[in-house]
């Protein structure tokens, strides 16, 4: 198939990329940019481990044409760390061990973030309505819950402290 070339902004860098017009943002990502954090789950927009933010929202990266990702701000798992530190949210995972395999983690990360922007002070039910699209088959989902609770606690004091 005859590639096009597109420019694609990813973690606040535009690529230029000579790409098939089919191809999906997932695959143009993992391969074409060795953003290798965006995991490939079940391929049918069923599990979200290839969530990624598309102008701050959660999307997911299987079931998404690159091409039809030109011109948008996209963020995935490794534009995520701030200052090349963890995130807080990703530091709440490690601390209240919400991650096992880790297979999943990245999908759970943007879903949560994209869920924070939207709503800084969740509710326990909104938390389980924004992950209802992430699946995991080794936690219980209790960590990630305690560690999402965290981690809006500790972006609360941080924003009171700047206050
Ligand atoms: S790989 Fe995209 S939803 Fe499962
Ligand atoms: S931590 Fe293993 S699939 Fe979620």
């Amino acid at each position: 198939m005859k590639k096009e070339l597109i420019e694609l902004k990813v973690n606040g860098r535009t690529h230029e990329l000579a790409i098939e017009p089919n191809a999906l943002l997932l695959d143009v990502l993992r391969r074409d940019l060795g953003l290798t954090g965006s995991k490939r789950g079940c391929d049918e927009s069923s599990c979200g481990a290839c969530t990624v933010l598309i102008n701050g929202i959660a999307m997911l990266s299987c079931a998404l044409l690159a091409a039809s990702c030109e011109g948008q701000e996209i963020t995935t798992i490794e534009g995520v760390s701030e200052h090349g530190s963890l995130a807080v949210i990703q530091k709440a995972y490690g601390d209240w061990g919400g991650a096992q395999c880790g297979y999943c983690t990245p999908g759970f990360i943007m879903t949560v973030k994209s869920l924070l922007r939207e709503n800084p002070d969740p509710s326990k039910e909104d938390v389980r309505n924004a992950l209802s699209s992430n699946l995991c088959r080794c936690t219980g989902y209790n960590q990630m819950y305690e560690a999402i609770r965290a981690a809006v606690a500790a972006e609360r004091a941080g924003m009171a402290a700047k206050s």
